[in-house]
């Protein structure tokens, strides 16, 4: 069949290699496929993705029983009581690099911006999640790994794309030395990692079919699926914050009233814990992140129909669907909708407060929308790992505006790099530097 497109109702009707793609372009319909999700599968596709680009086998062939349910149950450790555990282990390994950082930072340093978020937020994650070689050279071994991820997350737009690894350069060797990393044999020497890793660990020992590189490639995935969007999602966070001095001073200022009103002492050298209530508390610091999530994100939401049947949709309005046809939602179309967002190229810091309180009621059309900010998916394919990232982007942030003056040392436009659409968290077009010198 050739690619075409028709339109359908409020619905875009693509055509690809024989396959429907049906795009549900109002948000108001976001909900009959979000709760259909008995006919609306979307593991299977996610299956197929990520097993070509991580390299693990196929776990839908039916190989391995259950395996699938039980990594589910494993995003247990992401939520609730674990989550405060883990988000504080992230507090203190973000502490400890930027205790480094500010030993070093007496008078003004300049980094590029793009750099320095990926060499902090990787190393503090991935010592959170995966532990630390307790030896002198850590800090090596995850900066070699943290190198390599790079390589290969530059071709990750073409891994998904379907592109075969062969025609990608060195990234199949690449790849094959990130997984070797996490060979058993080689976990092991890491300390103080992640119930969430340990309890992938003990669920990927109950599958003998599971081979040594197997197990590794899927702890690789996990560690993919951890950072690849939170780093260019702290970046833009920064970014906008370091364009924007009121957005900064507010955000700062709340930030300090916090350390005042719980009499935490500001500087490298004191141990600052946040509780979750009090991260939860920080509106100015929450909308400021949602603002730039909101303007750099661009998952794509795709669903797999699993019968021959008709989706029915809001306002006797219906799609007939084939087995094997597509449905995506495309948040970003909502999140750049002027209707729901005022200005919606405008970075407004302030967005998702009124009244000195969390916003949680938008609009469009003069009806209350249930979805105005997806940044992390929906229904059953939504981030497990949504809290902890948003924990963790705000610590970052708060321990950088605690103990840094910032601001960016060269003017230039920065603009999304596109060629992650659909994919997640857009990348920069370009790395920008900027400067900070302890506060006094
Ligand atoms: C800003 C940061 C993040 C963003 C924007 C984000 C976004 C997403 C999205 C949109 C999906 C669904 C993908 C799809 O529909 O195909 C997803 C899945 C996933 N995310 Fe995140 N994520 C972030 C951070 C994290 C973190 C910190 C973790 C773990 C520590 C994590 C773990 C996962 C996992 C394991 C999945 C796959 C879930 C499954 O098995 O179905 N994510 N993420």
């Amino acid at each position: 069949m050739q690619p075409g497109c028709g339109c359908f109702g409020e619905a875009f009707l693509d055509r690809d290699e024989g396959r429907y793609i049906t795009f549900i372009m109002d948000p108001f319909q976001y909900v009959y496929v979000i709760r259909n999700s008995k006919q609306l599968e979307f593991h299977e596709f996610a299956d197929k993705m990520a097993s070509k680009t991580f390299d693990y086998p196929a776990l839908s062939k039916g190989k391995f029983p259950d395996l699938k349910e039980n990594l589910h149950r494993i995003y247990q450790y992401l939520q609730g009581k674990p989550l405060d555990i883990i988000s504080d282990h992230m507090m203190k390994n973000l502490q400890d690099i930027f205790e480094w950082k500010c030993s070093q930072a007496t008078d003004w340093e300049t980094e590029k911006m793009y750099k320095f978020c990926c060499s902090v937020m990787f190393e503090a994650s991935f010592v959170t999640l995966y532990g630390r070689v307790p030896a002198a050279d850590g800090h090596k071994v995850i900066s070699e790994i943290r190198d390599k991820f790079i390589k290969f997350d530059a071709s990750f737009p073409y891994l998904a794309a379907n592109i075969p690894i062969e025609l990608l350069g060195a990234t199949k060797k690449v790849r094959k030395e990130l997984i070797h990393h996490f060979l058993l044999q080689n976990m092991t020497k890491w300390l103080g990692g992640s119930k969430v890793v340990q309890a992938r660990q003990d669920i990927f020992e109950k599958y003998e079919l599971l081979g040594d590189y197997d197990k590794a490639a899927h702890h690789f995935a996990f560690l993919w699926a951890s950072v690849g969007n939170t780093i260019p999602a702290t970046f833009w966070a920064m970014y906008y914050l370091l364009r924007h001095p009121e957005a900064l001073a507010a955000v700062r200022d709340e930030i300090d009233h916090l350390l005042q009103s719980t009499g935490q002492k500001r500087g490298p050298t004191y141990n600052i814990h946040l509780t979750r209530e009090q991260l939860d508390n920080l509106v100015y610091l929450e909308s400021a992140l949602n603002e730039s999530l909101r303007m750099c994100s661009s998952s794509m939401n795709i669903r797999i129909s699993q019968e021959d049947f008709v989706l029915k949709l809001e306002g006797n309005q219906e799609v007939g669907l084939r087995k094997g046809d597509w449905i995506a939602l495309y948040p970003q179309i909502l999140h750049m909708d002027p209707e729901v967002y005022e200005d919606p190229k405008e970075y407004k810091f302030d967005r998702y407060i009124e009244n000195g309180k969390k916003k949680t009621t938008f609009y469009k059309a003069g009806r209350k929308l249930k979805y105005f900010l997806m940044p992390f998916g929906s229904g059953i394919s939504m981030c497990p790992g949504r809290f902890l990232a948003m924990n963790e982007m705000k610590m970052f942030l708060f321990l950088l505006l605690a103990h840094f003056d910032v601001e960016l040392a060269e003017n230039k436009a920065v603009r999304l790099d596109n060629s992650r659409m659909g994919l997640g968290i857009l990348l920069p077009d370009v790395d920008i530097a900027f400067r900070y010198k302890l506060r006094s």
